[in-house]
């Protein structure tokens, strides 16, 4: 016991020796009486503001304030060090469990968030794709319900702001030769130090993958992230170009640029616990930040003259919200938490991408090389390794876990498409009946998901709007992602503890509807091994297996919960329909608080969500900057004067 204490002590001293700079903060002790602003959750979106507000006002200070570590190691998130299964510098991962999901016979799911700074961007797959246009459109429409509405969340008003989110180098002459890489360069133009690049590695058997989704008939564009996204898409990785390192917001928004900005404060290892209004009045904004050392545990309130911004991620943010009284007032009441403003849809409307899978066996063994079985091979090992660490770096490493996918349309998987499309619609009668019961008395969350459910209706019928992703780099098994669940979910403060991890309901499957969406994919993706292509190889299906009748319990067996891209807790969307923050992501009916990150977003995009969490990052830090240059500031931009002319 003595001894492991000591050996303990040793390794904390050990760990704290390797800070190689003590500018990092880590206690409120170090930081400024107060700032303009301050940042709950360095992640993805929260430093992409830091960056732009310390840029363009050097005279207002920023506080980031990060639950995690800071990455002191370089390469300590290479994929050597995790994509293959090793164990990076120390615990830079939230592992949420999900609690049982009746229509999946009581299966649970197991959810990743990244709790480092850099955010999810510094610990995720690296594929960096953006949705299609009609995801855009869609957006749009929803968070605006017909509303006019200054700031415009549409393709085209988003597109500028994916462009400068990264900088995208185009491969090298040798990797477009063996690898056939497209890419149309408008879609790009950003010079931020967020890297994109297309990696100069694929496995052995992935042309063969390639060549049977052509032989199914699926297009293969030039490019799927200017808006157009459908058929067999070529997705850039978040890496350096030449490097092959992870580029995340850690590195690009914070380290890159942290030594010129003397008003760009950081501090680590502190939990935003939730923000506290002078006479618990929402009017009195900005309020203050309480946070909780997790060093010492002590909990400390931070001055904040301007605005809060909220930035920590789809699980964490709504949390904040809950433990600060803003939320489901049923739920705050039986969490016994005063009521500061009753906001339903905080922590509703939780979605996330998942799917089926189907698994074949080849019975012709591949005569091509190599194959991720290599990667149990030591010599083999070594040199990947010593691939990755050349410059340029090469091999195995550089793919990271997959840069291609195909996206497909309903009607381009199913001529059934619009058996499905009238199922919604139909929905529109009672769309109570699929939300959980707590938000059966708030009629606006009833209005909103049910504008919800007629725009997903439609998208369901475009012939150019994906439903379906398969991922994939090597092998024999894929995933049918369902890119727009109808089932929505619920992200809920833990009523033992309330500064614990968030309980997550997934309610996979509450809208029935998506098992005939979850089926459709899986019969189409099945085809896949009869193609021509895999059953020279004499392919033979495993999973389901051909045998199997009942498709939706298949889908139950295999169905996996997350991809890893929980979204949508804090809707932008009219109040009148169940959102939680306006198009200036200023959360409703209070003052001084916005959320920056992908709990905005009102339905999941056709896509993976780090780029677009970026963008959001990018058409946020415009909108306030705008603001505050403009001398509306302070809340709704009718400041009463308290702060308000303050180092203007
Ligand atoms: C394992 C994994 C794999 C993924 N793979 C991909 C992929 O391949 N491609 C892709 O595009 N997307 C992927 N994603 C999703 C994508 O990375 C995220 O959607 C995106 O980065 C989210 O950005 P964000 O700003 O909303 O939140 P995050 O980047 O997660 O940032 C939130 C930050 O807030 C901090 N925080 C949380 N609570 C508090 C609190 N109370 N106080 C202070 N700080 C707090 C967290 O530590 C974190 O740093 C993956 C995600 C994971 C976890
Ligand atoms: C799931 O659990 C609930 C509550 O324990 C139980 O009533 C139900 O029968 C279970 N369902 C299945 C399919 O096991
Ligand atoms: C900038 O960030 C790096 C970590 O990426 C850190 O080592 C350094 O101390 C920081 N410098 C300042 C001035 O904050
Ligand atoms: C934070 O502010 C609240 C409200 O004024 C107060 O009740 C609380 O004691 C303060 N916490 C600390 C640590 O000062
Ligand atoms: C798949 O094929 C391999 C090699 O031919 C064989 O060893 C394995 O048993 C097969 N698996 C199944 C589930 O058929
Ligand atoms: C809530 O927290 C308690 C105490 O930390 C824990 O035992 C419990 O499992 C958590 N509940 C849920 C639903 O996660
Ligand atoms: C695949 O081919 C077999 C044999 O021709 C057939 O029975 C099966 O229905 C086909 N499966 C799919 C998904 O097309």
């Amino acid at each position: 016991m003595v001894l492991l204490r000591v050996s303990l002590v040793c390794l904390v001293a050990t760990a704290i020796k390797a800070v190689p700079n003590a500018n990092i903060k880590r206690q409120v002790t170090q930081l400024r009486s107060s700032y303009d602003f301050i940042i709950a959750g360095g992640g993805t979106s929260g430093l992409t503001v830091a960056d732009r507000l310390t840029e363009a006002f050097p005279d207002k200070t920023v506080l980031v304030v990060e639950y995690g570590e800071i990455e002191y190691a370089p390469g300590v998130f290479d994929p050597p060090s995790t994509v293959w299964g090793g164990v990076g510098g120390f615990a830079s991962f939230f592992t949420l469990p999900t609690l049982p999901n009746p229509e999946v016979n009581n299966r649970t799911g197991l959810v990743l968030a990244g709790q480092i700074v850099g955010g999810s961007s510094a610990v995720n797959g690296q594929f960096f794709d953006r949705g299609s246009r009609f995801d855009h459109d869609a957006w749009h429409e929803l968070a605006t319900a017909g509303d006019p509405s200054e700031e415009k969340w549409d393709w085209n008003g988003i597109f500028p702001y994916f462009k400068k989110s990264v900088t995208f180098t185009p491969p090298p002459a040798s990797a477009v030769q063996e690898h056939g890489y497209t890419w149309d360069i408008s879609a790009y133009g950003g010079t931020t130090p967020i890297y994109s690049s297309f990696p100069p590695f694929q496995w052995g058997d992935h042309q063969l993958l390639r060549d049977a989704w052509k032989e199914l008939g699926v297009n293969d564009p030039v490019e799927c992230n200017g808006g157009d996204k459908d058929g067999l898409c070529w997705i850039p990785v978040s890496s350096h170009p030449v490097t092959f390192r992870r580029s995340h917001s850690g590195l690009g928004h914070y380290a890159a640029v942290n030594t010129t900005r003397s008003n760009y404060d950081l501090v680590v290892k502190h939990q935003v616990v939730r923000v506290i209004y002078p006479n618990n009045n929402p009017k009195n904004g900005p309020p203050l930040v309480e946070v909780k050392s997790l060093i010492d545990g002590q909990l400390s309130n931070i001055t904040s003259t301007g605005e809060v911004i909220l930035s920590a991620g789809a699980l964490h943010t709504p949390t904040i919200l809950q433990r600060s009284g803003i939320g489901p007032d049923n739920f705050l009441n039986s969490a016994d938490i005063p009521i500061i403003k009753s906001l339903p849809g905080v922590g509703s409307n939780f979605q996330d991408h998942s799917g089926p899978e189907v698994a074949w066996n080849y019975t012709t063994p591949l005569n091509v090389y190599p194959l991720p079985s290599e990667m149990s091979n030591p010599s083999f090992v070594t040199s990947a390794t010593s691939s990755f660490n050349s410059i340029p770096a090469t091999g195995p490493y550089t793919l990271s876990m997959s840069n291609s996918a195909i996206f497909l349309s309903l009607p381009s998987t199913t001529p059934n498409y619009h058996l499905i499309a009238n199922k919604i619609l139909s929905q529109l009668f009672s769309p109570e009946t699929f939300l959980p019961s707590s938000l059966h008395s708030f009629p606006a969350i009833i209005q909103g998901y049910k504008h919800q459910l007629s725009v997903l209706a439609s998208l369901y019928s475009n012939p150019h709007l994906p439903t379906l992703e398969v991922p994939f780099a090597t092998g024999t098994s894929a995933r049918a992602i369902n890119l727009h669940p109808l089932s929505r979910g619920t992200v809920r403060l833990n009523l033992t503890n309330h500064l614990s991890l968030p309980v997550l309901d997934y309610r996979v499957g509450s809208n029935p509807v998506d098992f005939d969406v979850y089926i459709a994919h899986l019969e189409y993706v099945r085809k896949l091994i009869n193609t021509t292509t895999l059953q020279a190889l004499g392919a033979v299906e495993i999973a389901p297996g051909v045998e199997r009748t009942d498709l939706k319990e298949a889908v139950k067996d295999s169905l996996i919960f997350s991809f890893m891209h929980p979204c949508c807790t804090a809707a932008m969307m009219p109040e009148r329909f169940g959102g939680v923050v306006g198009t200036d992501l200023k959360v409703h009916g209070v003052e001084g608080v916005r959320v920056v990150d992908i709990s905005v977003l009102p339905i999941l995009p056709s896509s993976h969500t780090s780029a677009t969490a970026y963008a959001i990052g990018e058409k946020a830090a415009d909108i306030i900057i705008k603001e505050w240059r403009g001398g509306k500031g302070r809340g709704k931009g009718k400041g009463k004067g308290k702060g308000k002319s303050r180092r203007m």
